[in-house]
């Protein structure tokens, strides 16, 4: 039989005779299915994030059917089975917290199982990263199916996202904003199915996916809601099985060009910073070389030619309607590896060759770009021995040259009982400092980086200033906010011993991050330095802090870097 030749790892459970194969396909067939679709046809694994605790995922056992019919009609046969799921909305005390656990369960629930391809059925911001990590690390044909971003939501007779969540805090804060008005709006925020509808970080990530050619082309735009989305779908269940019977492996889609590419595809359309750690973990995963530096030195050059926000003004849906994330593809051609191979065994460019741009508001050209200024700077200085990273186009240009007076917070509880202390020593000209929200600090590395002004400058009318963390922001956040910083203070570097009073010089066309302060006094400060007590003794939480690397190396669990391979290991009776 032509699919014996293909050695199957599932025959390793299903061709076996004997009592062990009695085993794998009795238990089966309980569920209804005929001997003959165990009996060499591609087993192809549906790994879905669904849960109503996810809400960004809660549509996804629909999509999983869409899938279940393509891989049906190419002749494979597919079971769907849940893995933990992540809400970024809900989960404390942040779902970042939960990615590494999250990618050993989807590692491990492929390799123990009788898989020979995987579909990805992922969303809201940590799903992707997590599940694309597990899979690389197991190496079997895999692609990524995204549940989509949700439609533009409506407030008061205009467009709001996610992004206006952190406009409404500042004026809800400053009483522009009543109860009323903020019940009204929350009832406008999400209108349908699918994630964050801005460039946050889930649409962030489904943008990556499709540059790095691990889905199918159109994957990352395409609304939840949408008819598109289930075709989609289908369509990515048939790809896998062709996948399956041509071998081709994410090994063979991830090479160091197609993260550069991912790199360059992330500075055009404005991604989240989150990026930069998801795709340095990823690499880990795949065993390719990656560093801070690169995401500086290939989105240099890049302008931002989607017009999203946080960056811009569109959303998700308008990206779609203008012919999607292709276009921004085919637009930054003279950039990108062209011949990067992707899912469908074509190359980058034989898929967005036939891309085609609707509406040049949302997705403008390299040539009259929406905003010279993109991607993801990286900065060094004696503040940030190990880097961090500012994203430009969110920022305020007058604060890309700043030198001021560090306002220190030594954690989020110290931040939220002094912030709106009237008796805060604290002017626009001030650096707010916020420590310990790092990985090991906090743990987990929350989305805290764009840390809300203090009430009596909001009052004056300030809407900016410089922040800087050892923590995250999200993907639809925005100011002059510094992230990342590392090694994080929990780590007792440099940033662990800034204080209230130091003078910090931020510049970004330097790259640079320093505080004032000699060699010999940030010597002797750290000599005096003390370790924050333990989180937890037990559990994943102390696993979490014992093994988490810093940001700068994509915050996985040091054990976790590269691939155990998909091996079809031991019989379990
Ligand atoms: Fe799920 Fe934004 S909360 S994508
Ligand atoms: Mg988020």
């Amino acid at each position: 039989m032509e699919n014996e030749e293909l050695k199957l790892r599932s025959r390793g459970w299903f061709g076996r005779s004997g009592k062990d194969g009695f085993i794998y396909r009795a238990w089966m067939k309980k569920q209804g299915i005929p001997a003959y679709e165990l009996a060499g046809k591609p087993i192809i694994g549906i790994c879905n994030t669904w849960s109503e605790l996810t809400p960004c995922n809660s549509h996804l056992r629909d999509l999983a059917e869409s899938v279940k019919r393509g891989v049906i009609e190419a002749g494979g046969y597919p079971v769907e089975f849940p893995v933990m799921s992540l809400g970024e909305t809900l989960m404390k005390p942040t779902a970042m917290l939960y990615r590494n656990l999250v990618s050993m369960d989807v590692e491990e629930s492929i390799r123990a199982n009788p898989l020979d391809g995987v579909v990805l059925l992922c969303g809201c911001d940590k799903t992707t990263p997590a599940l694309v990590m597990g899979a690389c690390s197991v190496n079997i044909p895999s692609i990524v199916v995204s549940g989509g971003p949700m439609l533009t939501g409506r407030h008061r007779g205009r467009s709001i996202g996610t992004s206006d969540i952190w406009r409404f805090s500042e004026e809800y804060r400053s009483g522009k904003m009543t109860d009323e008005d903020m019940t009204l709006a929350e009832a406008g925020m999400c209108r349908s199915d699918g994630h964050c509808a801005v460039m946050g970080t889930a649409s962030t990530m489904a943008c990556m996916v499709e540059a790095l050619g691990l889905s199918l082309p159109h994957n990352a735009a395409i609304p939840a809601p949408d008819s598109a989305r289930k075709i989609l779908a289908h369509m990515s269940g048939v790809e896998i099985v062709k996948m399956v019977r041509e071998d081709r492996k994410p090994s063979d889609i991830l090479t160091r060009e197609a993260f550069e590419n991912a790199i360059m595809l992330n500075a055009a359309v404005g991604g989240s910073t989150n990026f930069v750690i998801h795709l340095l973990a990823i690499a880990g995963r795949i065993g390719v070389p990656l560093a801070l530096e690169d995401f500086d030195k290939y989105s240099a050059g890049v302008p931002l030619i989607a017009n999203l926000q946080p960056s811009g003004e569109f959303f998700m849906e308008d990206l779609y309607y203008a012919g999607g994330l292709q276009v921004v593809l085919k637009e930054l051609q003279a950039h990108l590896h062209k011949s990067c191979i992707t899912a469908n065994g074509k190359t980058l460019e034989e898929n967005f060759t036939a891309a085609a741009c609707y509406n040049d508001a949302v997705i403008a050209t390299v040539d009259k770009p929406f905003n010279e200024v993109s991607g993801i700077v990286v900065l060094r200085g004696n503040m940030c021995e190990n880097g961090a990273v500012i994203k430009p186009s969110a920022a305020s240009p007058q604060l890309m040259k700043h030198r001021g007076r560090a306002v220190v917070f030594d954690d989020i509880d110290d931040y939220k009982n002094s912030i709106d202390d009237p008796a805060l020593e604290v002017d626009e000209h001030s650096v707010l400092v916020l420590k310990n929200v790092g990985p090991k600090g906090y743990p987990g590395m929350p989305e805290v980086g764009n840390m809300g002004m203090p009430a009596k400058l909001l009052d004056k009318g300030v809407t900016d200033m410089v922040r800087i963390s050892d923590g995250r922001m999200s993907g639809t956040g925005f100011g002059t906010v510094v992230l990342h910083a590392s090694p994080e203070a929990a780590a007792g570097g440099n940033f662990a011993v800034v204080r209230t009073g130091d003078i910090i010089v931020l510049d970004v066309p330097n790259r640079l991050l320093s505080v004032e302060l000699s060699e010999e006094e940030l010597e002797r400060r750290k000599r005096e330095w003390r370790p924050q007590p333990k989180h937890m003794k037990r559990g994943y939480v102390s696993l979490y802090t014992k093994c988490v690397e810093q940001a700068d190396l994509g915050a996985d669990f040091d054990f976790l870097r590269g691939n155990s391979g998909s091996e079809v290991t031991k019989d379990s009776h």
